[in-house]
């Protein structure tokens, strides 16, 4: 019996549709960007494949170009978070935000602006580690500023630049070339990490995942293999949010009970701000 070509049509969106939803259900926490990178590269593969049967030269190359750029940088955003594609696709995440919540009681050492001044104004050598609340605070131009001002106070200082710190690839380094950063301040994980003992102060500013000590010490821990900066070897560090909340992996970070943490709670800008008013005062 001739199945007629309308039924095939619906069978193939439906089964496409169960297995759109199945494979990237399981995929949970950090790896989501991973995923909607590989998802693109696929809309690029399809289209090139139309363009082979519609003989499209156009189609070729444009799924072609999309399909080659979306696997490169797949690859690339896996390598910056230490995890091969078949892990992130195929070992789901678990309930990550169970830890999160299991050390509500612990002490943690809150500072004020200007014990963070002093801090850093007397300081040698400065990291400052920016992530995703520094996009979402605007705070690019307020941490230029305060840099600027310590390295007139002859305060060393660079930004530690993590490939996947923020919410897309090269997110940190747009924001702070938009705010005036040199180029050559900005420094990867390998530039920071070999000397981050001898650094007297990283400042983390709305950052978490990047900087999350379990990440290289827990095997348990969902980003567990993720390279991170070691700022936790640094001999203090400032930590900028606004709350004891986790960052996109939901992950609770060890970092901020270590004793040679100060948390500085508020808004990134705000905060930097202020600190720069601070450290003009010292
Ligand atoms: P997160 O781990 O997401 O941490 C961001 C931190 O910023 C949070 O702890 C949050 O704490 C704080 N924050 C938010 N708004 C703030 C504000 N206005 N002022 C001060 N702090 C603020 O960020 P990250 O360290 O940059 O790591 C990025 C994460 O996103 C990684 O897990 C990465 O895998 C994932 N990801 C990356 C990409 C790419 S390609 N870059 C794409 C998608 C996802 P409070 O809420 O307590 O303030």
């Amino acid at each position: 019996m001739a199945v007629p070509n309308g039924f095939l049509l619906w069978l193939l969106a439906v089964v496409g549709l169960a297995l759109g939803v199945l494979f990237v259900l399981p995929v949970g926490g950090a790896d989501v960007p991973i995923a909607i990178s590989l998802l693109n590269a696929f809309t690029g593969l399809a289209v090139a494949a139309s363009g082979y049967v519609l003989a499209n030269t156009l189609l070729i190359v444009a799924g072609t170009l999309v399909g080659a750029s979306g696997t490169i940088l797949t690859r690339l955003m896996a390598q910056a978070m230490g995890r091969s594609l078949a892990n992130i696709l195929f070992g789901a995440f678990k309930a990550t935000t169970v830890a999160a919540h299991q050390d509500e009681q612990r002490s943690v050492k809150s500072g004020t602006v200007e014990d963070v001044a002093i801090l850093l104004g007397y300081a040698n050598n400065v990291v400052v580690v920016p992530g995703y609340g520094l996009a979402v605070a605007q705070a690019q131009h307020a941490a230029r500023e305060l840099v600027s001002q310590l390295e007139r106070r002859g305060v060393s200082v660079s930004y530690g630049i993590h490939p996947v710190a923020g919410r897309m690839p090269g997110h940190m380094n747009v924001l702070l070339a938009e705010a005036d950063v040199p180029y050559e301040q900005l420094k990867e994980l390998d530039d920071i990490n070999p000397g981050i003992s001898s650094i007297d102060v990283a400042l983390v500013v709305g950052a978490n995942d990047v900087v999350n000590p379990g990440a290289r010490d827990e095997p348990s821990s969902p980003i567990y293999g993720m390279p991170i900066f070691d700022v936790d070897r640094a001999k203090s560090v400032v930590f900028m949010k606004r709350s004891m909340r986790p960052g996109f992996a939901g992950v609770d970070n060890e970092l901020l009970y270590n004793p040679k943490t100060t948390l500085l709670f508020g808004d990134a800008k705000d905060s930097l701000t202020k600190l720069l008013a601070a450290v003009k005062q010292l």
